[in-house]
């Protein structure tokens, strides 16, 4: 096995074991940018553990993370992107849909990428060039090509000004598509496009720890991911567009998100 993919592992499940040890605990809630934005003691004690064991095995590498942040591409080759927590709000009311991320990039381009759904113990990964996996079993997306009859997922962010104008987009998909799904974890929501049981997704503002990691486990599935207007995407980039790949001409014109702002 690919040796960053194993340390990725380790990474990710003694992360999963934190939020499973905490379900239902004093998760000492604070909030952050807005009273929504919630950070949890569970998000930084994960983290914190990402952090040693990933440092621990490669002291050279840098971390960008969710809750310490760091981790700039000029200070290493290798940059690992983590989300030690994605969907805390469904997990501090204990609605199941949350996991944690890991991705590697290296030079730039994404190299590894580890999801860990902890309540279903569902683990999606990919390595660059060697396909997508959930628990261990090669993953490729569906082939759904009509977008009135996909199944599609999107999320809000914490800030109210851009969730309107994701609101007007959702109101407009609404009509064009056959469902869309709000699940609350934008990093397990790719893992779902990569799976097959989602035809696409969208969001208008994300960060590179939400994806980095989902990213390319959708590309090893055999998936599309884009900007707004089908330009290649970056990990830096808030506007993110992903599907099965045959959908996503017909899923970038039905979201009209042209001027979405990066
Ligand atoms: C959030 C989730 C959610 C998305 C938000 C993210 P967090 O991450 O991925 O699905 O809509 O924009 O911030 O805060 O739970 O790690
Ligand atoms: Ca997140
Ligand atoms: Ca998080």
């Amino acid at each position: 096995m690919n040796e960053y993919l194993r340390t990725a592992l380790r990474a990710a499940q003694a992360a999963a074991q934190i939020h499973r040890r905490n379900v239902g605990g004093d998760l000492g809630i604070q909030t952050k940018t807005t009273e929504t934005d919630l950070v949890t003691r569970v998000d930084k004690e994960s983290e914190a553990k990402i952090r040693e064991i990933v440092l621990g095995a490669y002291p050279d590498h840098t971390v960008l993370g969710e809750e310490e942040g760091r981790g700039s591409t000029s200070e290493a080759s290798h940059r690992w992107i983590v989300d030690p927590l994605d969907g805390t709000l469904n997990y501090a009311h204990g609605f199941p849909f949350y996991c944690v991320s890991i991705g590697l990039e290296i030079e730039g381009e994404l190299e590894v990428g580890v999801v860990l759904d902890s309540f279903r113990n569902e683990l999606f990964t990919a390595v660059k060039g060697e396909g997508a996996t959930m628990n261990g079993a090669p993953i490729e997306v569906s082939s759904e090509e009509v977008l009135r009859s996909a199944m599609l997922a999107t999320g809000f962010p914490y800030n109210s000004e851009t969730a309107s104008d994701n609101i007007e987009v959702f109101a407009r998909m609404m009509h064009r598509s056959r469902a869309i799904r709000r699940p609350g974890a934008a990093a397990l929501d790719l893992c779902y496009v990569a799976c097959g049981r989602l035809d696409g997704f969208w969001d208008l503002k994300l960060n590179a720890w939400d994806v980095a990691a989902g990213v390319l486990i959708v590309r090893e599935a055999g998936g599309r991911t884009s900007g707004p207007n089908g330009e290649v995407y970056n990990v830096e980039d808030k506007v993110i567009v992903s599907s099965n790949g045959v959908l996503h001409d017909a899923l970038l014109e039905g979201l009209e998100l042209g001027t979405a702002s990066q």
